[in-house]
């Protein structure tokens, strides 16, 4: 199904594909969407005021010191009236800007101002593209929430080639569709999700506890995702410094006896992923005062086992959500390890992986996963950023939510 009566702002960047602006602005106007456009002062080297208003049937907005401008919509109402918003091309310098937070044109304070989800269509020189600044502004960019598509392969305007190629308008066009197709459908259905995320400290005494490494990055960077098709998900975290998109309700923890209560509390939903590492064991009881360095103490510390949060939610069976998706992060014999897992806790999916290398899992950007279906389908994703593990192991998930339909009777 094709989009339409969206609202769509499109920031014009400075870049010789800025002139592709005006094929998607065409394509989106043909399918009775509405369009505005802030052109930056680059983007006006390449593309005119007057062909994109011609387009749009809009006034194209060029520079937050326009007194006119500021009257007739302020960058704040602009960011409010769109659906989405699209910068294209992204150039490497306002990446630069965005990633330092900056608020210096119209372009972009509408975006720091903005409650919107915002596409970023990258183009550029390869180097700059593989350059070390920008690939961690791209860090950062993912980390506060960004969607991005491209850069693709491709003999670029400057006659080298490479990756740093802008998608076509055709490809965006394509992208808006999905994006908007299944957040429509996922709206409808009024889907609900939780996702429980980072580490847990079980705490000896006042000043000592027994966590892990995890760093939360996956299990956000799924709750992102889940937000961005439109499902209302709660995100449990234990400790970590991660910041989320304000349409997620975060729900901040320290213990996994805490972490329990607040997924209990969140029931019902349709689909709960659980990608904390969770402390299997906690100290049966914690001193009051800090532990003395004695002999005495040193063999004092007694344990007794954390609930198994996936465990309850799978065997529920008053509240089972419709997936529920365990993580299995093991050192040796993943394979079996994680069918186990998916069996004795009765999960949909398990995604499974190997801590034992340093540069994925636990405190990376990068990971790299089985997802195991409780169908015996495996399917590998190659190393990557998590934020792309966490598209695909969403894409699975709602696959095979929206396989079943009988899951909506
Ligand atoms: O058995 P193991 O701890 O390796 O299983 C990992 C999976 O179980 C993860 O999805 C983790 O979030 C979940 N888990 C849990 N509650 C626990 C222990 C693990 O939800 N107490």
């Amino acid at each position: 199904m094709t989009i339409k009566n969206r609202k769509i702002l499109i920031i014009i960047g400075g870049g010789i594909a800025a002139y592709k602006s005006l094929d998607l602005i065409r394509l989106l106007k043909k399918n009775n969407n509405d369009v505005k456009t802030i052109l930056t002062k680059s983007g006006k080297e390449f593309v005119t005021p007057l062909s994109v208003t011609t387009l749009t049937k809009n006034k194209t907005f060029e520079d937050i010191f326009d007194k006119s401008t500021e009257a007739e919509i302020d960058h704040i109402s602009l960011s409010r009236w769109a659906d989405l918003i699209i910068v294209m091309p992204t150039t490497a310098n306002f990446m630069t800007k965005l990633a330092a937070g900056k608020a210096e044109d119209l372009a972009t304070t509408v975006i720091l101002a903005s409650n919107k989800n915002i596409l970023l269509v990258p183009a550029m020189n390869v180097r700059m593209w593989i350059h070390k600044a920008t690939q961690k502004n791209i860090n950062i960019l993912e980390d506060y929430g960004y969607m991005f598509l491209g850069p693709e392969k491709g003999e670029m305007a400057c006659g080298e080639y490479g990756e740093g190629k802008m998608s076509s308008p055709r490809q965006i066009f394509t992208y808006l569709e999905n994006y908007f197709n299944k957040r429509n459908f996922m709206k409808k259905k009024n889907l609900k999700a939780l996702v429980t995320t980072g580490p847990t400290r079980e705490y000896i005494d006042p000043v000592r506890y027994i966590s892990n490494e995890s760093s939360g990055k996956q299990g956000r960077e799924i709750a992102e995702v889940l937000n961005r098709y439109g499902i209302k998900t709660t995100l449990i975290s234990g400790p970590s410094n991660l910041v989320t998109h304000s349409e997620i309700k975060t729900k901040k923890i320290i213990s996994a006896g805490e972490m329990f209560e607040e997924v209990k509390k969140t029931l019902p939903v349709d689909i709960a992923v659980c990608a904390a590492a969770v402390s299997d064991f906690k100290p049966s009881k914690i001193n009051k005062n800090k532990l003395k360095k004695n002999l005495k103490n040193f063999n004092y510390i007694k344990f007794e086992k954390n609930r198994d949060i996936v465990e309850y939610l799978g065997k529920n069976n008053k509240h089972r959500p419709k997936i529920v998706v365990g993580f299995s992060a093991e050192t040796e014999n993943i394979n079996k390890n994680s069918f186990s897992k998916l069996k004795d806790k009765n999960c949909d999916l398990i995604i499974a992986n190997n801590v034992s290398k340093k540069d994925v899992g636990f405190n990376s950007d990068y990971n790299k996963v089985l997802i195991i279906d409780n169908n015996g389908k495996i399917k590998q994703l190659k190393k990557n950023k998590k934020s792309f593990i966490a598209k695909k192991i969403v894409d699975v998930i709602l696959d095979k939510l929206l396989i079943d339909e009988r899951n909506f009777n």
